[in-house]
């Protein structure tokens, strides 16, 4: 498998993963992922097997220590000297799932959000994946404002 960061040229991958391992309710639009990716796609950490990409992770930078739901559909807030790296979404297509490539990409997140010399790394997640993170060294600081998708998120963060 293969990593590395974003471009633009990405974004019909992207947003087929991700409709692939989302409801539409929760899924990001291509036309989201277009901004992201114009603003900060070398925050998108991507794995491929050969061309095909099976699994991403991304979220900008910001010094908000909060995730607010503003931050998904607003590409603009990303601030590339913040001190937080943000995690707006995990996803492995379903067909690789549960071999531990999203937790490598997550790993690759840490290690590069600490060698740029951020403070911390923040996400939300449903409650069934707070172990998951936990794993990671994320601790679980409660239930976030988000009413995205009109489920329950849990904020975690990640300080250095
Ligand atoms: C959540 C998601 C990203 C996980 O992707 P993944 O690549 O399967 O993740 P990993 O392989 O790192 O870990 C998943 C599980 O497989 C386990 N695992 C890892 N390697 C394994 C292996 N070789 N054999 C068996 N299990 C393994 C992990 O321990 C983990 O177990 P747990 O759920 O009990 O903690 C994926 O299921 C997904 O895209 N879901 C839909 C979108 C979503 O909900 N995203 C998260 C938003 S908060």
């Amino acid at each position: 498998m293969q990593i590395r960061t974003a471009t633009i040229s990405d974004l019909d991958a992207v947003a087929n993963v991700e409709a692939e391992c989302f409801p539409p309710a929760e899924a990001a639009t291509r036309e989201s992922f277009a901004e992201r990716l114009k603003c900060y796609g070398n925050h998108f950490w991507l794995m491929f097997d050969g061309d095909k990409l099976i699994s991403f992770v991304d979220g900008f930078v910001t010094d908000e220590p909060d995730l607010t739901d503003a931050m998904y559909e607003d590409a603009a807030m990303h601030n590339e000297n913040g001190k937080w790296q943000m995690i707006f979404g995990v996803n492995t297509i379903p067909s690789y799932r549960k071999h531990g490539y999203a937790g490598e990409l997550i790993q690759k997140l840490i290690d590069d959000s600490k060698a740029q010399g951020r403070k911390g790394v923040v996400l939300t997640c449903k409650d069934k994946l707070v172990n998951y993170y936990a794993k990671f060294g994320f601790v679980n600081e409660g239930v976030s404002n988000s009413v995205h998708g009109g489920v329950v998120w849990y904020q975690m963060r990640l300080t250095f």
